[in-house]
């Protein structure tokens, strides 16, 4: 891949920073919305690059100290035999010693990303990438490491199953613990709850340790991305492989209950992000879609 130069990811700083500042994402070619960061097609007129960024880091060594665990996270999941996007962990100077983090990656075709390859296909014929996102799960799923396998975070390239989200590196300690400094993130959130988040936050995470839990995610989130067709499919597919199986007729109410958490946090950071503004006087961090995919579901 080639590399996004200083001059061209200060341009995209510049444009990101208008979006923010004004919630107008129209100038930006968004290439979707994630649960925890935005993927934008840069140059907008015609994307070479997916950059995501991330929130500022206090300092250089904070920021090192992130780079350094993702492209860690990368090296042990592709050891492991699982295929990543190629992806460069960037930094450019912020305010008063600050660090913004951007992840940077080729912009792939969206007919190979795995939500439309399984739109376009016919869930009683099945496909191939479903055994290869399972296969790749139980190749990296090793108490120490978890990947985030839910369907918009593959692409199917070359006949393989190929992983884009390394934003939030899944690696635990010995006493199972995340090694990403969780406060990142729940920068986003109105102080009143962030203690609580933080409290709760190492749990949630710390679920993907375990294959069983990151299959039943991938599973139970088809209902998001409207291919619960595909439910069915993948719950075969995983129990092949389980010891203690999936039962599929608990998976609605299960995403429905995780999927009120995503639709509280997203109010949660417009309000956050209301009074970050008009009290504190001072920028918003975080790219925030108009509505979730989480509220969109059918019953
Ligand atoms: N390299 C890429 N090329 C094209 N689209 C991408 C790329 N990376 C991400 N996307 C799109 O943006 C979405 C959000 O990106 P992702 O890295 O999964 O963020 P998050 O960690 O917030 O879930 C993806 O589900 C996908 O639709
Ligand atoms: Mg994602």
């Amino acid at each position: 891949m080639e590399s996004i130069s200083e001059t061209e990811l200060q341009l995209v700083e510049a444009a990101v920073g208008t979006a923010l500042d004004t919630d107008d994402h129209t100038a930006l070619e968004i290439l979707g919305y994630g649960e925890v960061s935005v993927a934008v097609g840069w140059p907008s007129a015609s994307p070479r690059w997916a950059v995501k960024r991330m929130p500022p880091f206090a300092d250089r060594a904070a920021f090192d100290g992130y780079a350094d665990l993702v492209t860690g996270y990368i090296r042990h999941l592709e050891d492991a035999g699982v295929s990543i996007v190629p992806t460069e962990v960037r930094a450019i100077p912020g305010p008063s010693g600050s660090c913004i983090g951007y992840l940077v990656q080729p912009v792939l075709d969206r007919a190979t990303l795995a939500p439309n390859v399984l739109r376009a296909a016919d869930p009683a014929v099945g496909h191939p990438l479903i055994d290869s996102i399972i296969d790749a799960v139980m190749a990296c799923t090793d108490g120490h490491t978890g990947i985030d396998a839910q369907i918009t975070n593959w692409a199917w390239i070359d006949g393989r199953a190929v992983n884009l989200d390394v934003n939030t590196p899944f690696v635990f300690d010995e006493t199972g613990r995340p090694l990403l400094d969780l406060d990142m993130f729940i920068g986003a959130l109105p102080w009143v709850v962030r203690a609580t988040q933080r409290k709760a936050g190492p749990k949630i995470i710390a679920r993907w340790a375990k294959p069983r839990w990151t299959l039943t995610d991938l599973a139970m989130n088809l209902h998001k991305d409207h291919l619960e067709d595909w439910i069915p499919v993948v719950v075969k597919a995983a129990n092949a492989r389980l010891d203690d199986p999936i039962d599929e007729s608990s998976l609605r109410a299960q995403y429905d209950k995780e999927a009120k958490l995503w639709v509280k946090l997203h109010r949660l950071k417009k309000i956050d992000r209301w009074w970050q503004r008009h009290i504190r006087r001072r920028r918003y961090q975080f790219l925030v879609p108009a509505s979730t995919d989480y509220s969109e579901t059918k019953s």
